[in-house]
């Protein structure tokens, strides 16, 4: 990574957390609902997709300013959907972020409901007037709601659970990696984008490159819960065996797996290509999808 790049990314990942920080401030009223919130937010995680958020609107000439809102409702929704994620009716997890589960830290009902109240707070930040059209505003918040339904992660969600136990085919297992986590990873980058402006040509290319970089992301945290250990990943390893998921190790093995995310990537690389703006932060994070440790 250039040195450019690291300080841009740590300067993108700063701002993501001081305005998730303001926006779970104390004007939503101090209650242990908010506290739970807080806890599952500001605790951690790589921000990677408020970080493709601001790659894409660079890519797209839009400014940080702009881009602020996008960056903190795809933060807020992908907290929602990792409390959720967690719970004893889902994956039964009791370590995320390198700490107790919300549910564990708090209580289920809780955790039910802040995951509840993070996912309206995102639809809420992001209709905010700020300095994005009427037009941007309803785009994007139209953006992020196909990408969290019944079209989108919460579809992939059950997909993933009736999957439990049952060994599903190449196709089955992209469709269900893509609708779980993929379109919310492309969602991110549109969004950023039409912060700014594009040509349709550049949008169908940035589309492809989220849905190649959202499919390869879910395959390298496959491998990782095979492969890394619970102190580095943050989240107990060896988890999708137990649980009996559907994964792609458990299909293809490890080697090919990696592999299959390392074609991915490539494959938004040349999707990338073909936009005429500023690209460096996307390709880097295109990359990091897959070369990441945790
Ligand atoms: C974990 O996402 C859940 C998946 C969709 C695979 P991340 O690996 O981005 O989790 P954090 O935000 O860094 O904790
Ligand atoms: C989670 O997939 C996808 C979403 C949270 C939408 P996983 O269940 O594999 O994520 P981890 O491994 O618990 O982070
Ligand atoms: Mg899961
Ligand atoms: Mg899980
Ligand atoms: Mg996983």
């Amino acid at each position: 990574m250039s040195d450019d790049i690291g300080l841009w990314l740590q300067s993108v990942t700063n701002r993501v957390n001081s305005e998730l920080d303001q926006v779970l401030g104390s004007h939503l009223t101090s209650s242990r609902l908010l506290e739970a919130a807080r806890y599952s937010v500001l605790g951690g995680g790589k921000r990677l997709r408020p970080a493709l958020v601001y790659a894409a609107a660079a890519a797209a000439g839009a400014s940080l300013e702009s881009a602020d809102a996008c960056a903190v409702s795809v933060e807020l929704v992908h907290t929602y959907s990792l409390i959720h994620d967690d719970l004893p009716c889902m994956d039964d997890d009791a370590l995320r972020r390198g700490r107790p589960t919300t549910h564990i830290a708090f209580d289920e009902a809780t955790a039910v409901l802040a995951g509840d109240a993070l996912q309206a707070l995102a639809f809420s930040v992001l209709s905010k007037k700020d300095r994005r059209s009427d037009a941007m505003r309803v785009k994007q918040l139209k953006l992020l709601g196909d990408a969290v339904g019944f079209t989108g992660m919460a579809l992939g969600q059950a997909t993933d659970l009736a999957s439990e136990g049952r060994v599903l085919e190449l196709n089955a297992l992209r469709f269900m990696h893509e609708k779980k986590t993929g379109v919310l990873i492309a969602a991110s980058m549109l969004m950023g984008a039409s912060c700014g402006s594009t040509n349709s040509d550049s949008w169908k290319a940035l589309a492809e490159a989220g849905r190649a970089i959202g499919l390869a992301f879910q395959i390298r945290d496959d491998i990782l819960d095979e492969t890394t250990p619970t102190k580095l990943l943050g989240k107990e390893q060896g988890r999708d065996q137990a649980l009996g998921k559907s994964t792609f190790p458990k299909l293809l093995g490890l080697d090919n797996s990696l592999a299959e995310a390392r074609r991915l990537v490539a494959e938004a690389h040349l999707a990338l290509a073909q936009l005429d703006g500023d690209t460096r932060f996307l390709k880097y994070l295109a990359t990091q999808s897959v070369e990441r440790s945790h």
